[in-house]
């Protein structure tokens, strides 16, 4: 880990207060504004490039960039800078893209992948947060401000469902109560900002995000096009690994850097997955000992 002061800071934002590292919205329409910027390398000057330099920074990747001193000096902002380029490198480093710190396709099309709002933890290691061998039982309860257009029913089964799969495979067990019960997890559907500084941006972009222990908890962006079915559908993103994911996040885990893990941090529209794989497995065999 760095030793750095301001490191230290970001890492104890993100202890104590993960929501509030995620800054301002990233809609989905700058998202599609990183399309221009295909082809741009180091030296470069373009209009978007504030837009990627936000991506960066809020997914954990260029974490010095300080956007609102640089909001009166636009050449500085839309200024390809060496230390874009050292965080696009680091960004196609851990995507497994070519290392060449610059905007071809394949880096492009990652970037524009919907996924979740929780930064990668690359430029600093998430302290081992954990849950307390007392709180190996966990109990959930549903708090929406929006309803989704899933069915409640559905929602709770897939959601039950994903905590099942983690369970099977973790020290942990997981009972849904009422709201008005006592309960370690909260999950729920929001539209936009919710109160957490990690506003949702409609559908696609970040479809989720969920604290790290002991806090628990988890934020579904109800405007996405979720769906229950397998596979998921044209267009579709696939609720039950959307919540395996998020869950990762509540009991600790971080983003895996593995394609095939539930942990990757991207969701592909249209396809669904069933279960936890063993890089997920691992994971969680390595945080807490499985009995
Ligand atoms: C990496 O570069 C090689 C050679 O230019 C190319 O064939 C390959 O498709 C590139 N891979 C990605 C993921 O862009
Ligand atoms: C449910 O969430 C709302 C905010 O959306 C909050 O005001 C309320 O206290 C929560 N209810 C419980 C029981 O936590
Ligand atoms: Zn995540
Ligand atoms: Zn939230």
């Amino acid at each position: 880990m760095a030793v750095n002061f301001l490191f230290l800071i970001v890492l104890l934002l993100i202890h104590h207060l993960p929501l509030r590292t995620l800054g301002h919205n990233t809609n989905f329409q700058s998202l599609n504004s990183l399309l221009s910027l295909q082809g741009l390398s180091k030296g470069h000057t373009a209009k978007d490039i504030p837009n990627l330099k936000h991506y960066l920074k809020r997914f954990g990747y260029l974490n010095n960039y300080d956007e609102t001193t640089l909001n009166n000096n636009n050449n500085q902002k839309d200024y390809f800078d060496d230390a874009l380029e050292s965080a696009v490198k680091l960004y196609q480093k851990n995507y497994n893209l070519n290392v060449t710190g610059k905007l071809d396709s394949a880096t492009i099309k990652q970037m524009s992948l919907p996924r979740c709002g929780v930064p990668d933890n690359v430029q600093y290691v998430i302290p081992g947060a954990k849950w307390p061998p007392n709180k190996y039982h966990l109990t959930y309860a549903f708090n929406s401000s929006k309803q989704p257009a899933l069915p409640p029913e559905d929602v709770r089964t897939t959601v039950a469902f994903a905590f099942t799969l983690w369970a099977r495979n973790s020290v942990f067990t997981f009972q849904e109560v009422d709201l008005g019960q006592p309960h370690d997890l909260v999950l729920g559907f929001h539209q936009g900002y919710h109160g957490d500084n990690g506003p949702f941006d409609g559908p696609y972009g970040v479809l989720a995000h969920a604290t790290p222990p002991t806090e628990g908890i988890l934020h579904y962006d109800v405007e996405e096009y979720f769906s229950i079915s397998d596979p998921a559908g044209a267009g579709k993103i696939d609720f039950l690994w959307v919540s395996m994911h998020e869950i990762g996040h509540l009991l600790g885990m971080g983003h895996s850097l593995d394609p095939l893990a539930v942990m990757y941090a991207t969701v592909t529209p249209g396809m669904s997955r069933k279960n936890l794989n063993a890089d997920d497995v691992a994971g969680i065999h390595t945080l807490y000992l499985t009995p």
